[in-house]
């Protein structure tokens, strides 16, 4: 099998390519390298099956796939997950994130369409928003600020899946749209702004936890190598066409026990400081997962503790 990654110099790409290598797949990896790093690819690139492209995918595909000496082989996947993730990055590279989300994607459509890929277009929870169902059902719409600071991502991520499953019915490609909810482990970045990683390195460093409103909101967090294993179920099965299916851990955390587990397992006593909650910061997320249970026969299967251990390990030799 030939498989595409977009993004793959990111934290879920990266672990992605290695498992898709791991599974015996060959990769193409493709990265502009505007939010991702060619180190977390160190595991990818000692395999002769891996290709890595440093291209943008909001240019046409044939800039990224004509390059390739692979380019006459067809990929029988594509996954496209090139998209800063966390809110730092996407504020940062607003334009570009609503030009990955949207000409990316279309981009994305076309190369699939040309090669007849299956094509997984990485989605996400905000595009629930701040929600008003809880928990998050594939068939809620949401509740998205369209013109808020979130909403390069949000709205791009939104039109993203809007694109995708329109080419499903008007095209006839066999494309899905997976919503992942956080997720974390190993390769996040230290400076992205993302709860765990924060809490990691300031645990590990012996400061103060920053806590943002009072730490009463709720986040479910799912290990990375969990959602790996619901991404490529999902990217290779058959007769999954069309459909939007959220990846996500359900267990339940308030920020502030988050605090209390990340201060324990790095062995030093929890210190909070408070600071004032982002705008459109939504209080409440937790993915219902009845469906990938359902079609992928998948459920996320690493306790938040173990999970928790191994990303302090990473940020520990950083
Ligand atoms: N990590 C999560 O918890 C989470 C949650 C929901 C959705 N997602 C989605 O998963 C995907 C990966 O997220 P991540 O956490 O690994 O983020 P990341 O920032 O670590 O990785 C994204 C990668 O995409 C690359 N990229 C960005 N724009 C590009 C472009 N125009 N052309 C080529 N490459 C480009 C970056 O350089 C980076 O390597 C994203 O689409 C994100 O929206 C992640």
């Amino acid at each position: 099998m030939i498989a595409y990654v977009t993004g793959a110099a990111g934290f879920v790409g990266s672990h992605l390519c290695d498992r898709l290598l791991r599974d015996g797949a060959d990769v193409v990896g493709i990265d502009n390298l505007a939010t991702g790093a060619v180190e977390n690819l160190r595991d990818a690139q000692a395999s002769s099956r891996f290709t890595f492209v440093q291209a943008d995918v909001s240019e046409p595909w044939e800039t990224w796939i004509a390059d390739l000496s692979a380019a006459l082989q067809r990929p029988a996947v594509m996954l496209h997950f090139a998209s800063p993730a966390s809110p730092v990055q996407y504020e940062r590279l607003a334009l570009q994130t609503m030009a990955v989300n949207a000409v990316g994607t279309m981009h994305a459509v076309a190369a699939a369409q040309a090669s007849g890929a299956t094509l997984l277009f990485a989605s996400t929870s905000e595009s629930y928003g701040d929600p008003h169902e809880h928990p998050q059902r594939e068939t809620y719409w949401g509740n998205v600020n369209p013109v808020g600071i979130r909403s390069c991502y949000d709205e791009s991520k939104r039109f993203g899946e809007a694109y995708v499953t329109t080419a499903v019915r008007k095209l006839g490609i066999d494309g899905r749209v997976v919503r992942i909810f956080n997720t974390y482990g190993p390769r996040m970045q230290a400076g992205d702004g993302r709860v765990i990683p924060n809490f990691c390195i300031s645990a590990l460093r012996g400061e103060p936890l920053t806590v943002y409103g009072d730490g009463s909101q709720t986040r479910s967090f799912c290990y990375v190598d969990d959602l790996v294993d619901g991404l490529v179920r999902f990217a290779t099965r058959s007769g999954l066409a069309g459909r939007v299916v959220n990846i996500g851990n359900d267990g339940e955390y308030t920020i502030r026990q988050l605090a209390e587990i990340t201060a324990r397992l790095a062995g030093t006593e929890l210190r909070l400081t408070r600071d004032a909650l982002p705008p459109d910061d939504p209080t409440r997320r937790k993915p219902d997962v009845t469906l990938a249970r359902e079609l992928l026969d998948w459920q996320p299967t690493t306790p938040l503790e173990t999970g928790l251990r191994r990303t302090l390990d990473y940020f520990r030799k950083g």
